[in-house]
């Protein structure tokens, strides 16, 4: 743990008060709005030294400390990607933080593209694995053996049989599946999309995966939801870009948050 992680938290608890936080959220593109319907304090990432800058559009770059459901959160409001500056551990201080504030647990969201036709634009997808496909990995540089991180089970089995429930009690329908990640910034080719769907990808996206490799890392429980927000390179006629992302999110967004209500409702 750096010190900075416990300066930061000391910082959050003055302002947002001393009580432990239980899970941290991270948003995805589109999905800012859950971070407005925390109870709580705002404080921008500008305010707090060392977080990433979070500059993509569609992001929205708070860290929210309050209560959702009755269980006290943190909300990252944005994220970095390791394609904005080309760092893949930019979210490390951020997490560091997170489990300085008490939390055992993080929950990623992100917005992603479908290979499977009954997956479509607007589902939602709960992760039950991940393939890296960037070659890169926030890891690389740290010095200790903890860098030796087991990923097998990374999307913690019992939060995602929590999550399913949650899906069950509201009707909302969630797919399981496996996240591929691409660095981005470009979209992936058909080709590229093909491959990946013949390995065994079911979701491609340019995030999340760096996060849930730190996150375990630091020993934090991990789950993750993907919405739907396009149909992957080559799937279909729709169009690709981050201005469909941020139109299509809140579709998959808004039953997202219903499952996310349920999971913390059922968590208190
Ligand atoms: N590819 C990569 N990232 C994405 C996509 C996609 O199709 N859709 C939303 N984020």
């Amino acid at each position: 743990m750096s010190k900075n992680a416990k300066a930061i938290a000391a910082q959050i608890r003055a302002v947002a008060g001393p009580e432990p936080v239980r899970l941290g959220l991270v948003l995805g593109s589109g999905l800012g709005h859950i971070a407005d319907c925390v109870d709580g304090v705002a404080i921008p990432y500008s305010e707090l030294p060392g977080f990433p800058h979070a500059g993509v559009s569609g992001h929205n770059p708070n860290l929210v400390i309050g209560n959702l459901e009755g269980v006290r959160v943190a909300v990252f409001g944005g994220r970095a990607h390791y394609y904005e500056n080309g760092t893949a551990d930019a979210m490390r201080l951020p997490l560091e933080v997170l489990r300085e504030l008490g939390a055992d647990t993080v929950l990623a969201t992100n917005a992603a593209g479908s290979m499977q036709p009954d997956m479509p634009t607007g589902s939602i997808m709960c992760l039950s694995d991940h393939i890296n496909f960037s070659g890169l990995n926030p890891l690389i540089g740290e010095q200790t053996d903890a860098r030796f991180v087991p990923m097998k089970d990374a999307y913690d089995p019992v939060i995602r049989a929590a999550l399913r429930s949650a899906a069950d009690a509201t009707d909302t329908e969630m797919a399981d599946g496996i996240y591929a990640w691409y660095s981005g910034p470009s979209f992936e080719t058909p080709a590229e999309i093909r491959a990946i769907a013949m390995l065994g990808a079911d979701a491609v996206g340019m995030s999340t995966v760096p996060e849930v490799i730190l996150a375990r890392f630091l020993g934090l429980k991990v789950a993750a939801i993907s919405t739907i927000t396009n149909m992957a390179a080559g799937m279909s006629d729709e169009a690709i870009s981050h201005e469909h992302t941020k139109a299509m999110a809140p579709i998959g967004a808004a039953k997202l948050e219903k499952v996310l209500r349920q999971y913390l409702h059922d968590l208190k």
